[in-house]
């Protein structure tokens, strides 16, 4: 199993950190990143009677997106200063009262029910030093035939090969965040007695890197935009920076 640095934690816990780089809602990479909500709006049916756990929550992005449609958020980050932001952004949407914001670690849910009808973890995953055991938290968190809501940084994708490790020349699981081979999702979210998922791939480009490099994806991103939001054939989805994707929580019997 790989694991990140040690410190992973205490970078996300302190003030000034994720809070500077993490801005999918506005800033130059929402065009982006509206493309995960893309998918959602088109490809998943969401009832306003579920009662959702959005694990790692940031800013609160998924936990707005589900309150909006009418379902009940319980929101968990590490980071103090990120949940006061997500709150913020709660009241701006007029959705405060639907969400319930938690100060934890993914990797220790014991305080939290475990009749939740989704529970998601975006853009999240590559950054939990344990993996594994946040998985295992997770979906015992979901209801038999409720879904577990992902993303993550598949290690096959231009992304990770290419501008990641050569480009930005990030010693691979040396920072705070770390790729996955597909085939390691589909065995760890079955050993969790998730079933194999829905999953879409985002982005062949992603504007990264040094200024020039990032310049020239930037252009390309834009126009992937245009002519494609998102891929549904294997063979591009692996090559995508990120992929989202949901499993169906099955019973013991599996
Ligand atoms: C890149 S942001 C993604 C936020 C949000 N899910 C989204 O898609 O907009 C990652 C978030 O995970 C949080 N995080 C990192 N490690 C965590 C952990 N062990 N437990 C809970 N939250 C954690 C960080 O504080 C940060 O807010």
């Amino acid at each position: 199993m790989k694991s990140l640095n040690k410190g992973t934690k205490d970078y996300f816990k302190s003030e000034g950190t994720v809070s500077k780089w993490w801005n999918p809602e506005k800033g130059t990479y929402h065009f982006y990143y509206m493309k995960e909500l893309q998918v959602l709006d088109e490809q998943f049916i969401v009832n306003p009677e579920w009662k959702v756990l959005d694990v790692c929550t940031g800013k609160g992005r998924f936990a707005i997106y589900f309150a909006k449609k009418g379902c009940k958020v319980t929101a968990v980050d590490i980071s103090e200063e990120m949940l006061s932001i997500a709150k913020e952004n709660a009241r701006k949407e007029g959705v405060s009262s639907n969400i319930n914001f938690i100060l934890g670690d993914a990797e220790n849910l014991s305080n939290i029910q475990n009749d939740y009808d989704i529970v998601c973890c975006m853009e999240a995953l590559d950054h939990l030093p344990d993996i594994e055991k946040a998985t295992r938290e997770m979906s015992r968190k979901i209801k038999s035939g409720g879904f577990f809501l992902f993303t993550f940084v598949p290690e096959s994708s231009l992304y990770w090969k290419f501008y990641w490790n050569i480009i930005i020349r990030n010693p691979k699981d040396s920072g705070i965040a770390t790729a996955y081979s597909i085939n390691y999702i589909l065995e760890m979210l079955r050993r969790n007695n998730l079933s194999n998922p829905n999953h879409f791939g985002i982005g062949l480009f992603f504007p990264t890197g040094p200024l020039v490099s990032r310049m020239v994806l930037h252009v390309l991103a834009r126009f992937e935009t245009l002519i494609k939001k998102y891929y549904t054939r294997p063979s591009y989805i692996n090559r995508c920076a990120h992929i989202i994707g949901w499993s169906v929580k099955l019973d013991s019997e599996g």
